[in-house]
């Protein structure tokens, strides 16, 4: 089976002022090995997207937004739109994660809106799904899932979702030091891959990317990344530290060249 260019992804979250994005983009540029074999990307808060993609000019290392708004530019104070980012240098966005679904009222319709919203200006979502501890304790994992792909993705077209990457994150292991085990990742990878093979077809299904992400570091990484169906990393917490950061990459290397 051909494998998938893997993705590693840094999601800074509200950490970092401008200042302090600078540093660490710049510790980052000197770590990152200039390779092709694995994608990089960071996203850091809007506020530093600008100083950062300055500072990545010339480096291997792409740049994303954290969310966006569906609209493309209008009356919606506090919003940022995909031309917006795409403008400040991104070309990648993380649609959908955990924590806007859970203090900011997201929703897989409004996940759908914003997917619909990346693709056309060429911006690569990165589409976040996951369980709960309580779902995945009451055997929900694959039903909450399956809700998540087919509602999110509804109307996305094979060519679109070929342009998309998919992060599993289960809810209980981000920001926990908990991390599913490879077996338990990969199997909800294998779910995942299945539906969209279902969905779109083995050809499709077969090349779409699918992160895991919750609580990656260099410890886990390597062991992570031997799983047939995990493709890469969405990193939060270990992504604020530029040698943490910087050995994942490093080590999804190895794995994906063994
Ligand atoms: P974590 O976060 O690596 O700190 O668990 C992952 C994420 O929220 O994307």
């Amino acid at each position: 089976m051909a494998k998938r260019k893997p993705l590693i992804a840094g999601n800074w979250k509200m950490y970092k002022t401008g200042p302090q994005a600078a540093e660490l983009t710049s510790r980052l540029k000197s770590l990152v090995p200039d390779i092709m074999d694995v994608d990089v990307m960071v996203a850091p808060p809007f506020t530093a997207l600008e100083v950062v993609a300055g500072i990545l000019k010339g480096s291997v290392i792409h740049l994303g937004g954290q969310d966006l708004f569906w609209e493309v530019e209008g009356a919606y104070t506090g919003e940022i739109s995909a031309p917006m980012l795409e403008a400040a240098g991104c070309n990648y966005v993380i649609i959908g994660h955990s924590e806007r679904r859970q203090y900011f009222g997201e929703t897989n319709a409004t996940v759908n809106r914003k997917i619909q919203a990346a693709l056309p200006g060429g911006l690569i979502p990165v589409v976040c799904i996951g369980e709960s501890e309580a779902e995945r304790e009451s055997n929900e994992t694959f039903s909450v899932v399956q809700k998540q792909l087919e509602e999110g993705l509804e109307g996305i077209t094979s060519d679109e979702i070929q342009k998309v990457t998919v992060a599993y994150e289960p809810v209980w292991a981000i920001g926990t030091g908990k991390t599913a085990t490879t077996d338990q990742a990969q199997e909800v990878h294998q779910f995942i891959r299945g539906w969209m093979e279902t969905a779109y077809g083995n050809s499709v299904a077969n090349d779409v990317r699918i992160l895991y992400g919750g609580s990656v570091k260099p410890e886990n990484i390597g062991d992570l990344m031997t799983m047939a169906d995990i493709d890469g990393a969405l990193v939060g917490g270990a992504s604020l530290d530029a040698d943490s950061f910087a050995a994942i990459v490093r080590l999804s290397i190895n794995a994906a060249t063994d």
